[in-house]
């Protein structure tokens, strides 16, 4: 398959699930061309798409409220093999005439499956006969559809999957994307390969072809385009991505905002400069701690932050010929966080949510429905190198969100000093690139202890090692006990004015990765 040529891979209708990236994620993963339309698409660009296959998403409402979305029958009832994903299970056995209800007590989390195997199903042909699932749902299908077959039962003794026509029509009311399912990867790769009989030829290569051409018909012959790198993978990514095509259309700037960590500044610029792109420094720490001083709710810094940062490119935009486009790094765990998929706003978020309404520049967001792990494995297609793109994350906000309460330039460097001792010991450990992301937060608060005889009254300094596949959910790392001593004890040795320190062992939930 080539860039150009669409079909033959895996439709995903969207129902507005939480989930609906992660089944494309899953399925790429498997090097099959994957595509998301949203649920009511029109027959003729579903048949001109020519899929191999049809996933009907989650979605959060119901098949029998109201304004339930619901498809032609024609998709269903077609040739094409169709896997239907909770929402997508209850609509197709509403669909053919079957009976959906609400159940007494609904289903959500992990969830204990059993299977009868001497169905001989496909989409269940790698699984045992008991696994446990993610469910997530209220209504269950009560009465399958004449001819379909039962395959499993739920714990509570709800239909937990089912199937029709040898397994062309197969639908399962727990969600084989989420990694807490067990074997949910067999399932959707027996859905793809043996079921819809797809071919793994889509390549990361091809996406990168594919977004070219995007962001060529986007930005035209002689638009301009403003990037705010931030020294980060994504926004790095995305640059060079945009330069590829922009060539000297697009200015970057590098706004020092003072909250990065330390020697950081250097190190990205003598990095951008290697990768050839334009970059102007602006350093504005003076202007940023001016505008957050005395604040300390964690939104209001954000939304400072995010503010100012806007205002500034769009002085450099001026300055450098009127830019129309503001090029950002986001990616896809920003954009569904902030409920721009169709489903419920979770919190509101990052790059996504911290812009201001009157910004005058249109977003260019080439990255945005990639995971993080994707936009690395793009990187050295890009030729960035690799001890670049392994760089944990780092918030666009900086240490201003790990600084809690007031900020200042003194409490800022006590955070950086402590921050730079835990990763360099992390590194000489080996285990930096085993770790999502691993840093030092600074808290407000102060404690008292004694020091060659002399009582102390000092800075507390917490220590964060957590790891992840997409940031969307996170577990704390258990590192060495000596790693951890040595750190401590290093970070009061050598920075004074820290007198304690603790360590942050929650997961996400309930937590969430950085502090604020
Ligand atoms: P949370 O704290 O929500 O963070 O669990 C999830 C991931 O996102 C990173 N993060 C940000 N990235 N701009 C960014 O580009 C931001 O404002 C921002 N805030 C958090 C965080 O470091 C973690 O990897």
């Amino acid at each position: 398959m080539n860039h150009d040529d669409k079909t033959g891979g895996i439709l995903i209708l969207d129902f507005g699930s939480q989930y609906t990236q992660l089944i494309a994620r899953r399925v790429r993963e498997f090097e099959v061309y994957s595509e998301i339309l949203p649920w009511n698409v029109s027959m003729e660009t579903i048949e001109a798409l020519e899929p191999k296959g049809i996933i009907l998403s989650g979605g959060p409402r119901s098949t029998i409220g109201p304004d339930a979305p619901d498809i032609d029958p024609a998709i269903i009832s077609g040739s094409v093999p169709v896997l239907g994903i909770c929402y997508g299970m209850q609509l197709i056995a509403k669909t053919l005439g079957g009976k959906v209800e609400k159940g007494r007590l609904g289903e959500y989390g992990r969830t204990g499956v059993k299977f009868d195997k001497s169905l001989e199903a496909k989409i269940i042909k790698d699984v045992p006969n008991e696994i446990d699932v993610w469910m997530s749902h209220w209504d269950e299908v009560r009465e399958l559809p004449a001819g379909a077959l039962r395959l499993g039962s739920s714990e509570s003794g709800a239909c937990a999957a089912f199937s029709m026509e040898s397994g062309r029509i197969t639908a399962l009311q727990f969600h084989p994307e989420v990694e807490t399912t067990e074997y949910g990867r067999e399932m959707l790769y027996s859905f793809v390969f043996d079921i819809c009989g797809c071919a793994a030829n889509w390549k990361l290569g091809d996406w990168v072809d594919r977004a070219l051409e995007t962001v060529k018909e986007q930005i035209g012959l002689s638009d301009r385009v403003v990037c705010g790198l931030s020294g980060g993978v994504d926004s790095t990514v995305a640059a060079v991505l945009v330069s590829k095509v922009a060539g000297d259309r697009l200015d970057c700037i590098f706004v020092d905002h003072g909250f990065l960590r330390k020697d950081e500044a250097q190190s990205v610029l003598d990095m951008y400069k290697k990768l050839n792109l334009r970059v102007r420094h602006v350093k504005a720490e003076e202007r940023f701690l001016r505008a957050l001083d005395d604040v300390t709710n964690p939104e209001s810094k954000r939304k400072i932050i995010g503010e100012l940062f806007v205002r500034i490119f769009e002085e450099s935009a001026g300055l450098s010929g009127n830019a129309r486009w503001l090029l950002q790094g986001t990616i896809y765990p920003d954009v569904i966080e902030s409920g721009f998929v169709g489903g419920d706003v979770i919190k509101s978020h990052h790059n996504v949510g911290g812009l201001p309404s009157d910004m005058k520049m249109s977003l260019l967001e080439p990255l945005r429905e990639l995971f993080k792990d994707e936009v690395r494995k793009i990187g050295p297609l890009l030729d960035i190198p690799d001890n670049f793109l392994k760089r944990h994350p780092f918030p666009g906000p900086g240490l201003a969100v790990r600084c809690l309460g007031s900020l200042s330039r003194e409490r800022l460097d006590i955070l950086r000093e402590a921050d730079a001792i835990f990763i360099s010991e992390i590194k000489s450990a080996g285990l930096y690139d085993s770790i999502w992301q691993a840093f030092c937060v600074l808290l407000p608060v102060r404690s008292v202890g004694v020091a060659g005889d002399v009582r102390t009254y000092g800075e507390t300094v917490v220590l964060r090692a957590v790891k992840s596949l997409d940031a969307m959910t996170a577990e704390s790392v258990r590192l060495p006990w000596e790693l951890v001593d040595r750190v401590a004890k290093r970070i009061c040795g050598e920075v004074p004015q820290v007198g304690r320190v603790v360590m942050d062992v929650t997961g996400k939930p309930p937590a969430t990765i950085e502090w604020e």
